[in-house]
């Protein structure tokens, strides 16, 4: 969540509710498994969380015994990850200001918001880490959420509305990720694309309010609901099943990278 869009030309940044986030999206931490798995968090480790939202996951990597900051653009989410009685706080992903402190880097479901400049990301992370440590993240892959990145620009075209410029999220293939990461003085022990279909806990409007206010937010506010129900009903004959049950057409991007130097 740590969206660092600020410019005039970016489209508009994603606004973040914690309480809004925890009802339509609280599959994201709880997915957060293998992620986790990957990081093996061990006690007396100095870890950093990068994006870490309302801190569900910071919180399991604390309970291994780590010191864990966690740091996210969104104040909203810090307040909520701060009543955990987190270190957390508010610091825009693509400006992390920690030297050399941490033994590992942690990322869940965050670097996908960071559209403006991955590699000032992924510098900030060797930065921060210390000789030899460890980037262990998951983010949106190439392909995540197509059906509903295509409805949402077809709806806000037929609204005059612009379209593709509208899309808030960078979905790397492992290739340029990982390309990515060893310019940046990683070596890169695994990336994977992993596609990910996802029950969604509500419905698609619930997730479109969630997420997808980059795009909604570019048409006039009483224009904003029906263009909404305009991408609920395009995508329902693929995402959603006789019962009424929708699917996110997630894919995922993992990977684990160790500082070179
Ligand atoms: C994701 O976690 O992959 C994701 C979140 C919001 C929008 C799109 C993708």
């Amino acid at each position: 969540m740590a969206n660092s869009q600020s410019a005039t030309s970016s489209p508009p940044a994603q606004s973040w509710q914690a309480d809004r986030y925890a009802r339509h999206a609280h599959f994201v931490p709880a997915l957060g498994q293998p992620v986790l798995d990957l990081l093996e968090p061990r006690a007396g480790e100095r870890i950093l969380d990068l994006g870490c939202g309302d801190g569900v996951l910071t919180e399991k990597i604390a309970a291994a015994g780590a010191a864990v900051v966690g740091v996210d653009a969104a104040a909203d989410m810090i307040a909520a990850a701060q009543k955990r009685g987190l270190d957390a706080r508010v610091v825009d992903g693509a400006r992390l200001g920690f030297k050399g402190e941490f033994d590992a880097v942690f990322s869940n479901a965050a670097l996908h918001w960071m559209k403006d400049d991955p590699d000032a990301v992924i510098a900030g992370v060797a930065r921060a880490l210390k000789p030899g440590g460890r980037f262990a993240g998951e983010m949106g892959g190439h392909g995540c959420v197509a059906a509903i990145t295509v409805a949402l620009i077809a709806v806000l075209e037929r609204h005059g509305a612009g379209g593709e410029s509208a899309v808030p999220w960078y979905f790397p293939t492992a290739d340029d990720y990982r390309a990515r990461l060893a310019r940046g003085g990683f070596s890169v022990e695994y990336i994977e694309l992993i596609p990910r279909p996802t029950p969604l806990p509500t419905d698609m409007a619930g997730w479109l309010d969630t997420f997808a206010e980059p795009f909604l937010r570019r048409l006039p506010a009483e224009e904003r609901a029906n263009a909404r129900d305009e991408v609920v009903a395009m995508l329902r004959p693929v995402l959603c099943d006789e019962a009424g049950r929708w699917t996110g057409d997630y894919i995922r991007l993992r990977f684990l990278a160790r500082l070179a130097r």
